[in-house]
């Protein structure tokens, strides 16, 4: 879906976006997908499993409670084997052994490229980074 219909779909169905108006101001359409893809699996497919939702509705952005289903749609979405970026391949092999490393990972190469390339880093991803075991008080 292109990104100017992410955001008349967010905006048409009220969608519960965190920083949703910063989201829309920045135009950055690519991070709404997981909520209007969550909207539409419950209206379209009808599913009714809020931890099915919650995890799609998380897979971008995340979230500072991250489920385990909530880390393996997350982890996966980054390190699919379509994935080319730098750090997918990383991810992959940390996710063969441990998810909570596969997690940590994620959040960080998605962090550092967002502020790498002088991007905005969303409040959502932060917090998450900041919950994760490991992350120094
Ligand atoms: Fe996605």
């Amino acid at each position: 879906m292109p990104g100017p219909a992410l955001a008349r779909a967010v905006r048409l169905r009220r969608l519960a976006v965190p920083q949703k108006d910063e989201i829309l101001r920045r135009k950055l359409y690519g991070l709404l997908h997981a909520h209007v893809s969550a909207d539409r699996a419950r209206r379209e497919w009808g599913e009714r499993d809020r931890s099915v939702l919650n995890a799609v509705a998380r897979h971008t952005l995340g979230h500072p409670r991250m489920t385990r289903l909530d880390a393996l749609l997350y982890v996966a979405d980054y390190s699919s084997p379509d994935r080319r970026y730098a750090g997918a391949a990383r991810v992959r092999r940390l996710a063969s052994h441990s998810l909570e490393e596969a997690l940590r990972e994620t959040v960080r190469g998605k962090l550092l490229h967002a502020a790498a390339s002088g991007g905005y880093l969303h409040p959502a991803a932060v917090r998450l980074w900041n919950a994760l075991p490991g992350s120094r008080p």
